[in-house]
């Protein structure tokens, strides 16, 4: 009996709605690949700002009608014949890269079998993990795309290049400490705990109802990012500190870490996750007054680098997939580190439905912005 698969599409530039109907069901592409059911999605910013902006200016390889989704937790129903960590019956959760460079031939013909805006999801081996018996899979599906763009911005050699956490020695310090601005995003959150768990201390920013929340995660010290006086608060917590660099997340964070980065001893380098986009987002001319206001910023953050010395790149979290890292965190590091709850999914996950149809209502949520939540649709 064959298995009908259903998708949410995306059927054409800013369609105002996903629609939801019949997609082929994912073939096993190379022996380390594996399908799930899926039980939990879990949506991100870019899913609803591919949705209102169109795929052309970040993503100008995708072709509609396009299946988004990047989050997912679910039941392993098949694996390759190389698979070795996963069999049927497993909960599993892992990135879905549907919609990453590496899957543009797929994209081409208009199959999106790797996005997770579905029932069945191909996943890969070394990019998915085992879910603990004790942890949900609403919880668990809010990791991949945060893990991911954390581990980026924080292990990369273009980035900050920190060391990875050491698991013969979990209480290893580095003696460093590294700046998160926007700890309470789910990458910020996915970062802090990376951040301690590699040994580096973590200074970050959020609202101040967040504060406890950032610190439960492992960072030592919270500021208000509205605060008139957070630059100056911070460049003095960094007195006698070697900086090990700023990943910065959230509108306004970069502009916040070149400030303080210039009076920094260490690592004067910042990984971007944050992409430069005008907030609001423009109804209207998109593509031009995007471009008008990208070129500016660059040219800004040039003069940044040329006067103080400050390097910077922009986070591609795709590039994780096949990198070494991506298949030594979801392997080694975050299988143990759930299990011993050295790690903790998060953010907190809200409910928005319990069907593909109900993803729409809840990019439409997104768009109002949410605080140290993440938004899910379970099946
Ligand atoms: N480059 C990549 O490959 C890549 C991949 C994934 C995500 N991203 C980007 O990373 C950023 C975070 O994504 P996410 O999914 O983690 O976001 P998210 O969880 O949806 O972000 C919500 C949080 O943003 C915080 N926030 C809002 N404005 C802020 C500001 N100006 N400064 C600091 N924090 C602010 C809010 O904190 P409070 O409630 O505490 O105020 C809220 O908790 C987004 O810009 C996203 O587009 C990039």
């Amino acid at each position: 009996m064959s298995v009908i698969n259903r998708a949410a599409f995306l059927q054409g530039p800013k369609d105002k709605c996903l629609v939801t109907t019949t997609a082929p069901y994912p073939e096993i592409k190379n022996d380390h690949d594996i399908i799930i059911k899926t039980k939990s999605i879990a949506l991100n910013p870019v899913d609803h700002i591919l949705q209102h902006n169109g795929t052309n200016l970040s993503f100008p390889w995708l072709k509609y009608s396009v299946v988004l989704g990047h989050d997912a937790a679910g039941e392993v129903v098949e694996v390759g014949l190389g698979v070795t960590r996963f069999k049927k019956g497993d909960r599993v959760v892992g990135l879905g890269y549907g919609l990453d460079k590496s899957e543009k031939e797929s994209a081409q013909s208009g199959r999106y079998p790797r996005s997770t805006f579905q029932e069945y999801i191909l996943l890969s081996e070394h990019m998915t993990a085992p879910i603990p018996d004790q942890i949900t899979y609403e919880a668990a599906s809010v990791i991949p795309l945060g893990f991911v763009t954390a581990a980026c911005g924080l292990f990369q050699a273009e980035h900050l290049k920190l060391d990875l956490p050491n698991q013969a020695n979990l209480s290893r310090s580095t003696g460093e400490t590294v700046l998160i601005c926007g700890g309470s995003t789910s990458v910020g959150m996915n970062a802090i705990q990376l951040a301690t768990a590699a040994g580096y201390e973590v200074l970050t920013t959020c609202s101040p109802r967040n504060f406890d929340l950032v610190k439960s995660l492992g960072a030592s010290q919270a500021w208000d990012y509205k605060s008139p006086t957070v630059v100056k608060d911070i460049t003095k917590a960094f007195n006698g500190k070697k900086c090990a660099g700023a990943l910065t997340l959230g509108n306004g964070s970069a502009e916040m870490a070149f400030d303080i980065l210039q009076h920094c001893e260490g690592n004067r380098r910042i990984a971007l996750g944050t992409f430069p986009l005008p907030d609001p987002l423009p109804e209207r001319f998109v593509l031009p007054r995007m471009m008008f206001y990208i070129s500016t910023w660059m040219l800004a953050a040039f003069y940044q680098r040329l006067t103080r010395g400050i390097q910077y790149n922009i986070i591609w979290s795709g590039t994780l997939i096949q990198d070494g890292i991506g298949k030594e965190l979801f392997t080694n590091f975050l299988p143990n580190a759930l299990r011993q709850g050295r790690f903790r999914p998060a953010p907190e996950t809200r409910v928005v439905g319990t069907k593909l149809e109900d993803i729409q209502a809840g990019l439409d949520g997104l768009a109002g912005g949410v605080s140290a939540c993440k938004l899910v649709v379970q099946l």
